[in-house]
């Protein structure tokens, strides 16, 4: 058996997968994002902790399975949070998580003192508020009194094995999002921690994803239910976790994602950098290799916005009749002619990554008449997402990498009206793989790999992960879709100077 623990923004997810790749129990162990001022979002990493306890407990309850025959271990979780510990490994303030947009003046800075062009070149991406050394400046601004006492630096699933084995280290590919890390030499960026005065001491040794950096020590195993011993893999950021979870592992196979967040997702076999940083350029999970990808801040998280706020009478029928409010949504756009009559949506509710690079960016209804109904609404919300997530794939394609497969996952890849959408939209076949268990499942892939029991994690792949079915666009959709993105992004170029 292989467990994957992936400490998430919402909740902690722990698969127990046995090693033909099926889950043999699943938990999910759930908290909240804290939002002391408006930009802030923080966490507690003691709640990580204690939620990574109870699923743990729940998997072994739920299966029956013996803890004695887990071979391995694979942690995955949110990237970029910053986690701060004192010379006692006590966590010294609560996380300050990748969602967080305080930074902008540090990032600012650095790109005063360091240069754009410099920073790519350092560390293969721009300094954004998400990245977690962003974080890291803010608190030696503005709480000196807790950065005097800082002796360690860790991302959230890097927290959760030091709770784990004692042990400080992390992966490639989650500190690739830390803003330290040359991600085209795999090692941390001295030059980078010098020009920032970040003592190196203060990061986790880094490994490739499926190397084991550590074993559950007594203590642990007694909070948890594991057996004392059992080796822990460094794993891998979500996305990367996520995609060895979707069988991202070669040239031209990509993801869409369609989360809170949203990812286009693809494979490098060398380093390949945007000059504008509009992608982020990181190491990939599949030792020696990278990826690229596009993110799109709110993707589902446009639709719970709607969902939350416009559909009252959709969540009370969903309740009356034991159906899922996002299946209702999903019939209502399937009533509304692809391109909704003229009404267009731009995703920006947090700001936007990919492409425009801009956290004052803002969400846009455009083109509204007395005849749109609330189901075009719902219908313009999907294009729009698809739209934002098309700007990530063009940007992809640009850089010279092949896009011959697009593989869709997530919350939204489950409504097949949003899939057939991503389709039209992107003018491509897209396809879903089996069983996605999301990255938990992809973090005990490598712990599979790890741990003896696969021989490397591309075999393990191709072995377990199989395309289950794919959805073709609608040739009378794409022309429609085609003049829609352009009016999409006329709107975006037009607005821009309002978004202050
Ligand atoms: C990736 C990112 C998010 C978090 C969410 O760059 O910011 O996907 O990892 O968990």
């Amino acid at each position: 058996l292989l467990i994957g623990i992936d400490v998430g923004t919402s909740g902690v997810k722990v698969v127990l997968a046995d090693l033909d790749g099926r889950t043999v129990a699943q938990s999910t162990r759930t908290y909240d994002v804290s939002q002391p001022q408006p930009l802030f979002a923080e966490q507690d990493p003691e709640i990580w902790w204690e939620q990574t306890c109870r699923a743990l407990q729940d998997v072994f309850v739920k299966s029956g399975a013996n803890p004695g025959n887990v071979r391995g271990i694979g942690l995955t979780g949110q990237m970029h949070s910053l986690v701060l510990l004192d010379e006692h490994g006590a966590v010294i303030r609560p996380a300050i998580l990748w969602s967080d947009q305080r930074t902008q003046e540090q990032c600012d800075w650095i790109h005063s003192e360091i240069g754009l062009e410099k920073t790519i070149d350092l560390v293969a991406n721009p300094a954004l508020t998400n990245f977690t050394a962003t974080k890291l400046l803010w608190v030696r601004q503005h709480e000196p009194e807790h950065y005097r006492r800082i002796r360690r630096v860790l991302l959230p699933k890097d927290y959760i094995r030091y709770r784990l084995t004692g042990e400080f280290a992390s992966d490639v590919s989650d500190a690739s999002g830390t803003l330290l890390l040359d991600v085209a030499g795999r090692k941390w960026s001295e030059e980078m921690c010098e020009r920032l005065s970040i003592p190196l001491s203060w990061l986790p040794t880094v490994h490739e994803s499926v190397e084991v950096t550590g074993r559950v020590h007594e203590k642990a195993a007694q909070a948890t239910g594991l057996v004392a011993g059992t080796p822990v893999v460094a794993g891998a950021g979500d996305q990367a976790a996520g995609a060895i979870g979707n069988g991202i592992v070669r040239p031209g196979v990509v993801s869409s994602t369609i989360g809170t967040s949203g990812v286009v997702f693809a494979y490098a076999e060398g380093i390949v950098r945007d000059p504008k940083g509009r992608l982020h350029t990181f190491c990939h999970a599949v030792p020696g290799a990278w990826h690229v990808m596009g993110v799109t801040q709110a993707a589902g998280g446009s639709l719970q916005w709607y969902r939350n706020e416009f559909a009252q009478l959709e969540r009370s029928t969903a309740e009356l009749i034991g159906r899922d409010v996002y299946e209702l949504l999903s019939d209502e756009a399937a009533s509304v002619p692809p391109g909704s009559e003229g009404l267009v949506f731009l995703p920006y509710l947090m700001g936007e990554r990919t492409p425009h690079l801009n956290p004052l960016a803002r969400g846009v209804f455009f083109g509204i008449t007395g005849r749109h109904r609330r189901a075009h609404f719902v219908r313009s919300i999907m294009e729009g997402v698809a739209f934002s997530l098309r700007d990530c794939l063009e940007l992809i394609t640009g850089l010279g990498l092949p896009v011959e497969q697009i593989r869709v996952s997530g919350g939204g890849a489950r409504s097949e009206v949003w899939r057939s959408i991503q389709a039209g939209v992107f003018g491509q076949d897209v396809c879903t793989v089996e069983a996605n268990e999301g990255p938990a499942f992809g973090a005990a892939l490598l712990a599979g790999v790890g741990s003896g029991c696969f021989e490397d994690i591309v075999s393990a792949c191709d072995a377990r992960i199989r395309v289950h079915a794919s959805d073709a666009p609608n040739p009378s959709h794409v022309p429609i879709y085609a003049k829609t993105y352009d009016v999409y992004r006329a709107l975006y170029t037009s607005l821009q100077p309002h978004f202050v």
